[in-house]
């Protein structure tokens, strides 16, 4: 066999190996080892890379592409290490434009070396737009991770002309792809680099920081179009194949996500919905002056105790209090008292897909006591008490019954079913979309404030003592 056929067979496995690794990504229970059948795959196609004799000639080339990768690596593997579990989509939104940028760049190189002699027009087709999806994914993707670390405002950032100006730039962009496809000219493909640029800054600024992660993956599926285009640039089966996958699962989470919020994808990207803030003017913050039942530890904790079915809502809270094995710790003492226990999950609790999976799974709960929220709702009327720690839109009603709400048509958890409610919050604060929620006023409603792992700690003392 040919080094060629060889070079193909390899990357045919790989690639495989990362449809694998997106079908073990779909479960908690198997996400660990597709994760690793992933990695293993691309450290394979990698190796195989480098075994290619042009690349091991061309003495330049591979000492620039072992210093790049260690470069990348003594940054990437701390930074992954370290990373707080609430600031993973600022992470994944920052490795995301990178990757959009680096396709970027191959496919402009490959352009540059095929100047002065004219490509044909297919091969300007493809590198154009690898270009130009790349770099809106590079300077988007850094603008999205700017909001979510706070380094900007994280409200939708408008400005008078704001239309007319995002469809100047749109159309200069097109004529200059247009103009590159007819000359070939390189001046011109820069040019329009510099401008896709700038579209995917104006692109991202008028979008709220509750809208970021859906536009993140959003601009993931980019980055796998961009990687695409530049595998056909290359000649390269494997970025062809690695770069559609990541598109293609791109696209389907932020369906998947736009659904889960109940709204439209163009709802998402053109609405300016997180500069919507009803909240602000109380001394917490919150601008709510009317009562609530505030509980003590002691009274919640004879409740549970003495529960029959307690139903878990964790929410966004429960990240920012880490207080993943002080819940199970509270949920196993309910368990061995005979109370029927479970954790109720909504599609898009916490900020990204799957993160009370990821947070609870952490905390070795065992996947059968994770219901989705399709399973877990027509059980919440037979709930003796819902247990929301660190949720708020997630169970508020409004998402149902207020039409001019900025979250109408949202699925919730139907924690208001329950025969009681209790909130574990610090404050009167809203949640994300910073609006109230009218079951915090319920009369069966009970708040114990405090933050979630210090309010959990003393149940389970008191769960202990009962
Ligand atoms: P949120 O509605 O954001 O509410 C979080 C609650 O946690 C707040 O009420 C906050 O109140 C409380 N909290 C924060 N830190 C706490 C701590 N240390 N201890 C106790 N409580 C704490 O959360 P949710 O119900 O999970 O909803 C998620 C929101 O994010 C939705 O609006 C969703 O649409 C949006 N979103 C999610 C995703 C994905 S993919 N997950 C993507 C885009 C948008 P206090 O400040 O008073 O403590």
């Amino acid at each position: 066999m040919t080094l060629a056929t060889w070079t193909d067979l390899v990357y045919l496995v790989a690639a495989v190996g990362f449809i694998y690794a997106l079908k073990g990504l779909s479960s908690p229970r198997h996400a660990r080892r597709g994760n690793l059948v992933g990695a293993a795959a691309a450290a394979l196609a990698i190796a195989f890379t480098f075994s290619n004799p042009a690349l091991r000639s061309s003495g330049t080339n591979l000492v620039l592409a072992i210093v790049a990768m260690v470069v990348g690596a003594a940054i990437a593997v701390p930074t992954a290490r370290l990373v707080k579990m609430t600031a993973m989509p600022q992470m994944v939104a920052i490795f995301n434009g990178v990757g959009g940028g680096a396709a970027a760049l191959i496919s402009l190189t490959v352009f540059l070396i095929e100047d002065p002699g004219k490509p044909a027009v297919y091969r300007i087709g493809e590198v154009l737009f690898g270009v130009l999806v790349g770099c809106v994914s590079f300077s988007g993707s850094a603008i999205a991770f700017a909001k979510l670390q706070e380094l900007m405002t994280g409200r939708p950032v408008t400005y008078p002309g704001q239309q007319v100006i995002n469809a100047l730039v749109g159309l200069a962009i097109l004529g200059l792809a247009l103009a590159t496809l007819v000359t070939g000219s390189t001046p011109l493909l820069v040019v329009m680099a510099v401008l896709a640029l700038a579209l995917g800054v104006i692109f991202v600024l008028p979008i709220g920081g509750a809208d970021v992660p859906v536009l993140i993956s959003l601009l993931n599926a980019f980055t796998g179009l961009a990687v695409a285009a530049s595998g056909f640039t290359l000649n390269s089966n494997l970025l062809i194949v690695a770069g559609t996958l990541v598109g293609a699962s791109g696209i389907l989470l932020t369906r998947m996500m736009s659904q889960a919020m109940g709204r439209s994808l163009p709802n998402i990207l053109f609405s300016a919905f997180g500069s919507v803030v009803t909240a602000g003017g109380g001394a917490d913050g919150s601008g709510e002056t009317r009562p609530v039942k505030a509980g003590t530890p002691e009274d919640i904790g004879v409740l549970l105790a003495y529960a029959r079915k307690v139903v878990i809502v964790p929410g966004y809270g429960l990240a920012v209090a880490q207080a993943q094995h002080t819940i199970r710790e509270l949920a196993d003492l309910l368990t061995d008292k005979g109370v029927e226990v479970f954790y109720a999950i909504h599609p898009v609790a916490g900020r990204m897909p799957g993160h009370m999976n990821v947070l609870l799974a952490e905390a070795n709960v065992p996947y059968d006591e994770l219901k989705e929220m399709d399973e877990a709702n027509p059980e919440m009327s037979t709930a003796d008490v819902a247990l929301v720690v660190g949720a708020n839109d997630t169970v508020n009603p409004a998402a149902q019954t207020s039409p001019g709400s900025p979250i109408y048509g949202m699925p919730i958890i139907h924690a208001d079913q329950a025969e009681h409610v209790i909130f574990l919050k610090r404050s009167m604060r809203p949640g994300f979309a910073g609006i109230d929620n009218e079951l915090l006023f319920d009369p069966k409603t009970t708040l114990l404030f405090g933050d979630a792992k210090d309010s959990l700690t003393k149940l389970v003392n008191v769960v202990k003592s009962s």
